[in-house]
């Protein structure tokens, strides 16, 4: 079975975008994205993807849709999250968004490795709740934005 970790940014109220785009730019969250993500399959929403608008290089691009007839270079598609799972087979893949991908897919994950940024940005894509029952904070590095001025913390949570 694959094994899903999720990865997201989330600001102090879950939210993850505003009109199919990053609210932020994080440069540390960036380059800890690439840095945990290269290598592996990645499996996005087909809106995710054409917000980012290219496959990101040297990882297996995997973005669902539900349109039997959507293409594009250097991408795999999957009509599901099971789908995905049964390209990949038995390894570590991240799910890297959207909202409705999250939703989906924070009841299949092992592992959550979230970005909280301490501001509120007024999104209309969210994370969906955490709950503690089910995962355990196992670490948690807080790192100022001098850029930024906000707070943000790199936080693993571990299915329980
Ligand atoms: N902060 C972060 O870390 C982060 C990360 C990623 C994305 N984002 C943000 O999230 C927002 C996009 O999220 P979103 O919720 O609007 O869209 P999304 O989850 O990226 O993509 C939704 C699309 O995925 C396909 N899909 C969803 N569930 C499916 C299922 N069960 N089976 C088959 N296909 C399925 C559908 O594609 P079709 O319509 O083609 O069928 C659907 O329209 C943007 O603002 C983006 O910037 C933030």
């Amino acid at each position: 079975m694959t094994r899903f970790t999720i990865i997201v940014a989330i600001d102090a109220q879950n939210g993850i975008g505003i009109r199919n785009a990053l609210p932020w730019r994080l440069p540390e969250d960036m380059a800890f994205f690439k840095k945990t993500t290269t290598g592996h399959a990645i499996v996005m929403g087909r809106k995710t993807f054409e917000s980012i608008g290219r496959a990101l290089p040297n990882r297996r691009n995997i973005v669902v849709t539900r349109n039997a007839g959507w293409q594009h270079e250097g991408v795999e598609t999957a009509a599901s999250l099971d789908a995905a799972a049964a390209l990949i087979g038995e390894q570590e893949a991240f799910i890297i968004g959207g909202g409705q991908i999250y939703a989906d897919a924070i009841g299949h994950a092992e592992r959550l490795l979230i970005t909280e940024i301490d501001k509120s940005f007024g999104c209309d894509a969210f994370f969906p709740a955490i709950d503690t029952q089910e995962w355990r904070e196992v670490s948690r590095e807080t790192h100022h934005s001098a850029a930024n001025e906000f707070d943000f913390a790199f936080v693993t949570y571990q299915r329980k």
